[in-house]
């Protein structure tokens, strides 16, 4: 070009070379390698293409946390060598649940280093007091003060500087909290930033293959819920962690978007309490079996991964006042309740058009799956008709836009626990269903169902 397309002046364009990307060995991960190993490597080593069955497999050994709900999400402990990315809100308890973690692989395991980059280490030092008090030795994962000296706490944001430590402490996992603000000195670009954070990322990346350790990256959500700089880093680690929940409320959920090494499909749940996160091993203990209907609530068995969860859905409607009436959902998906009031409408009968409806799930909850349709018509429908469902009544069913009513997946699963916990079961057809009773009843449509509101 002879003009310069942003200044308009003509034959101003010079010739300019970027300068060349430092290539691996030396950057700074490279370090990890000798350097004069790293230098013939390439022609040495360089990969062949193998038949797959002459591909030696090696069994993928796990490092367990002893934290079940964790490491069930992680499918079975930290793996070595690979690389895990931590994702929730600002607050939700991400720092407590990696220092958790960190102590009870240091205890276990072996040397772990917990680089904090936004707090100090006194804070780290402060937390893992109220963590872990030392009289409560008996405590389960409680570790002792001679097992937390395998726990190396630094606090800094150099990548160059923490790469240096890691190489003194040979840590078995290393902990980056949090990931958005390490940076790297020589690039010219601010702490956070997506030059940053992706090549501050690749060379972690780099650094837990050639040293094996396993590496969790802790980041922060964006106010749009987004995972901030993860949605592109997402590509470049083997696991995607994503911790959730109501910040007003204890429960935490961890479930895995993303794993190289197990399901997707499993949750981790846990409570905020005064001493930490705890582990909610049995989440359908608060729903009582024999308490009386109420209109409005209604409670659905919602899956996830393998595990069963009794929760309370509710809804509340009232006449609206001003023009277009409000919609509000929480731990619902607002796009599927507006479904399911077009289709109460339509098939059930109601007119809700003129009402206010929310739609709520009880203890800071999500769910999201199909199966919770029947129960979310049902808690609108009761509370606009002020009818109960019978005491004791769980409800599980997909509902269509013909106001069909479809099987929910995984259906033994759900009644068994039903039964278990003594509630009878209201749900679709279902093709190997055993005898419908007094524990079972099935319905149709969505007219079939409401008239079980009494
Ligand atoms: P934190 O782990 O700092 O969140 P994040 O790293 O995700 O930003 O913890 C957040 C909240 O958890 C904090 O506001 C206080 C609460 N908390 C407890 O309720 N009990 C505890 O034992 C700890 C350590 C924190
Ligand atoms: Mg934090």
């Amino acid at each position: 070009m002879g003009k310069c397309p942003d200044c308009g002046t003509w034959d101003a364009l010079e010739e300019y070379r970027a300068p060349r990307e430092p290539d691996k060995q030396s950057s700074i991960a490279g370090v990890w390698v000798e350097p004069n190993v790293g230098s013939q490597g390439d022609s040495l080593s360089a990969p062949v293409a193998l038949p797959l069955p002459e591909i030696e497999a090696a069994d993928v050994e796990r490092m367990p946390t002893g934290i079940g709900e964790l490491d069930r999400v992680l499918g079975g402990g930290f793996v070595p060598a690979s690389v895990i990315l931590l994702g929730g809100d600002p607050g939700i308890g991400k720092s407590t649940l990696m220092l958790q973690a960190a102590a009870a692989l240091a205890t276990s395991g072996g040397p772990v280093l917990y680089v904090t980059s936004e707090e100090s280490a006194f804070q780290t030092r402060l937390r893992a007091e109220r963590l872990f008090p030392g009289e409560n030795k008996s405590a389960k994962h409680s570790p002792d003060s001679e097992s937390l000296k395998n726990l190396h706490v630094l606090a800094d944001s150099n990548l160059a500087r923490i790469v240096e430590q890691a190489r003194r402490v040979r840590p078995k996992l290393l902990v980056i909290d949090s990931v958005q603000m390490v940076y790297k000195p020589d690039l010219d670009a601010a702490p956070g930033s997506v030059t940053q954070l992706r090549r501050c990322c690749t060379e972690l990346v780099y650094l837990s293959k050639v040293s094996g350790m396993a590496v969790v990256l802790v980041g922060h959500v964006t106010k749009d819920g987004q995972l901030a700089g993860p949605k592109l880093l997402e590509h470049l680690v083997d696991v995607v962690l994503a911790f959730d929940g109501d910040r007003h409320h204890a429960h935490r959920v961890v479930r895995a978007m993303k794993n190289r090494f197990g399901t997707t499909l499993e949750v981790g749940l846990f409570e905020m309490s005064g001493g930490g996160l705890r582990e909610i091993l049995d989440p359908a203990g608060a729903v009582d079996p024999k308490e009386a209907g109420r209109a409005g609530a209604v409670i659905c068995s919602a899956m996830h991964g393998s595990r069963c969860l009794l929760v309370e859905i509710q809804a509340l409607t009232a006449p609206g006042i001003l023009g277009v009436a409000k919609r509000k959902t929480s731990g619902l998906d607002a796009s599927r309740v507006a479904m399911l009031i077009a289709v109460l409408e339509k098939h059930g009968g109601l007119r809700l058009a003129d009402q206010d409806i929310f739609a709520s799930v009880l203890g800071g909850l999500k769910v999201i799956e199909p199966a919770a349709d029947l129960a979310i018509c049902l808690a609108i429908a009761g509370a606009h008709m002020r009818k109960a469902l019978p005491a004791g009544t769980i409800v599980a069913g997909e509902v269509g836009l013909d106001g069909r009513i479809r099987c929910a997946p995984q259906m033994a699963v759900r009644l068994a626990e039903a039964t278990r916990r003594g509630f009878s079961t209201i749900t679709a057809e279902f093709p190997d269903a055993p005898k419908p009773g007094k524990r079972l009843s099935i319905v149709a449509d969505i007219q079939n169902a409401m008239q079980i509101l009494e």
